[in-house]
């Protein structure tokens, strides 16, 4: 493994599905709700490391419109914790230059959570070294039914003309409207799946899949995922050979 991290072509953006944290703690035969607060401090390490890195955009999927389907326990634990960590990181994310920004249905969360988000995205608006993306009751073929819904709205009420909608048209109105997309996708917790993420935004990604457990990842597992990107080859639909002549011409 390459770990000269200054050798290494770091990813614009990282996104990243943090899972295995309930079967993580069910192997050491304790409550799911162990092994999520057992995942804050990778959270932690891993913003940290992402903004050493010089990552300028980190995507963190922390619950889904799915994850409301959980045992009600789990659900208002999650939500306790998501509350905490905010409290917690808020002193942090100023120090580091980092914006906090809110991916999903942001209304649905619980008026105490709400609070505290708001509040954290307000106060690091003017942060600029690295933008922290908390997937957040988030569900990618809902943010697509939502930006649909919201073209058909304008058409039908006369702003805007059907043959005007294009590619970067309907990507303004997505959740992550002005970001790039992300470069790498990891997955922890051994599971080969999207679940509902970033259905448009990730199109090109490489994808990186580990059976790491999410509260055992640290930074060099990050470091890992970074080394594998750097040895694929992205194509972008053209040929192999396209793509280093490119590279020769544009540095
Ligand atoms: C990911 O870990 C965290 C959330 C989905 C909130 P899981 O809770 O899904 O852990 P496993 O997949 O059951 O081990
Ligand atoms: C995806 O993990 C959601 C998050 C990590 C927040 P899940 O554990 O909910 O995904 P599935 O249900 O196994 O596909
Ligand atoms: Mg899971």
């Amino acid at each position: 493994m390459c770990t000269d991290t200054a050798k290494l072509s770091i990813p614009r953006h990282i996104a990243i599905i943090m899972d295995g944290n309930g079967r993580w703690a069910e192997e050491r035969g304790k409550h799911r709700l162990f092994g999520h607060k057992a995942g804050v401090d990778a959270v932690r390490e891993v913003v940290e490391t992402s903004r050493s890195l010089g990552v300028q955009h980190l995507t963190l999927y922390a619950f889904s419109t799915e994850n409301w389907r959980r045992p009600e326990g789990e659900v208002s634990g999650l939500m306790t914790l998501l509350q905490s960590y905010l409290r917690s990181e808020l002193k942090t994310m100023l120090s580091n230059d980092i914006r906090l920004c809110c991916l999903g249905e942001a209304q649905q969360l619980p008026a105490e959570v709400r609070e505290v988000l708001e509040k954290t995205m307000a106060e690091t608006m003017h942060c600029g070294a690295m933008v922290l993306n908390l997937a957040l009751s988030y569900g990618g073929r809902s943010e697509l039914v939502r930006v649909a819904r919201s073209l058909a709205r304008d058409c039908e009420e006369g702003r805007l003309h059907w043959k005007s909608i294009d590619e970067e048209l309907f990507a303004g109105r997505l959740y992550s409207v002005g970001q790039p997309d992300p470069d790498l996708l990891i997955r922890t917790g051994g599971e080969r799946r999207l679940s509902n993420f970033l259905l448009w935004q990730l199109s090109y990604a490489e994808l990186y899949f580990t059976e790491t457990k999410w509260p055992d990842f640290r930074r060099p597992h990050l470091i890992e995922a970074i080394t594998a990107y750097n040895q694929r080859q992205r194509r972008f639909g053209r040929t192999g050979g396209q793509v280093l002549s490119l590279a020769v011409e544009q540095p």
